[in-house]
């Protein structure tokens, strides 16, 4: 996890949001991961950007994906300041205790498989629930970070069953919620986002260290790709570089 200070050397300036209105305020879920400690200094960096409040299973109050209620009351505490213009999801989960991406069907776990989905669609899903309603209605950015490996189309190595189904999943999730809070948030946009192997803990066992990109810089692309995205784009998959992913 990158903890570089916003304006050290070697990373890039922030991405000045200028579609949000000045003073905007974002909300990042995963704030303790690789990529979302990232968002939140980027946002940080960010002159425009009043507030930056960091979600996340050891935040106050503390956001745990795989208890609704948590999610529920995390809503309920940034309701009292709402609206926001920005939310990250950037937490997910892909390796861990009892938990390897599986090479064959003979390694598919029921409670792995399942606690793949509660973390990368459910929790994301329950938090669009519950945090897409306190969104400006005039315009707002809505990232979920998803996974080119969650694209049907794009499936050419097979494997890493769960979490490959677990980000098809959201990603659907992500054009349903579009459609429907385009009915009564017209400015808000939603995105499903790649961002490509970045150097954190989730890529480190799959040579993350030495294929990735650095979260500062990962960060500051999707930031960018989210602020150059019109109301017409709402529930796309995008990548980092900002090219449509097939689903
Ligand atoms: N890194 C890559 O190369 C890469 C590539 C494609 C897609 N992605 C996607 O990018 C997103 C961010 O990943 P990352 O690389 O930053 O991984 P990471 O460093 O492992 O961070 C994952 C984050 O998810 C949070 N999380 C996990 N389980 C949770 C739970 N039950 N409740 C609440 N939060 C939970 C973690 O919280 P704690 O801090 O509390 O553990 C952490 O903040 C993920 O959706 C991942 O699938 C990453």
């Amino acid at each position: 996890m990158s903890q570089a200070p916003p304006d050290s050397p070697g990373h890039p300036s922030a991405h000045t949001m200028s579609s949000l209105p000045e003073g905007y305020r974002a909300l990042v879920v995963g704030a303790g991961g690789g990529l979302g400690a990232a968002f939140c200094d980027r946002l940080r960096a960010d002159p425009r950007c009043e507030q930056v409040l960091g979600l996340g299973r050891h935040s106050n109050p503390p956001l745990e994906l795989m208890d609704s209620a948590s999610v529920q009351a995390a809503a309920l505490q940034a309701a009292g300041q709402a609206p926001w213009h920005l939310l990250v999801v950037a937490s997910g989960i892909l390796h861990g205790p009892g938990l390897r991406p599986e090479k064959r069907l003979a390694d598919l776990n029921a409670d792995a498989f399942h606690r793949v989905l509660a973390i990368n669609t459910v929790g994301p899903a329950l938090v669009l629930r519950h945090f897409a309603p306190l969104m400006d209605r005039q315009r707002s950015l809505v990232g979920l970070l998803s996974a080119k490996v969650g694209s049907i189309g794009d499936n050419r190595l097979g494997g890493w069953y769960a979490y490959r189904a677990s980000k098809a999943a959201l990603n659907m999730v992500v054009k349903t919620a579009a459609i429907e809070m385009a009915r009564t948030h017209k400015g808000l946009v939603m995105a499903a986002l790649h961002p490509g192997t970045v150097r954190t803990g989730l890529s480190d066992p799959f040579n993350g260290q030495t294929l990735g990109r650095d979260p500062q810089e990962a960060a500051t692309q999707l930031l960018a790709v989210l602020d150059g995205l019109k109301a017409e784009d709402s529930g796309c998959f995008r990548a980092y570089d900002d090219s449509e992913l097939p689903w």
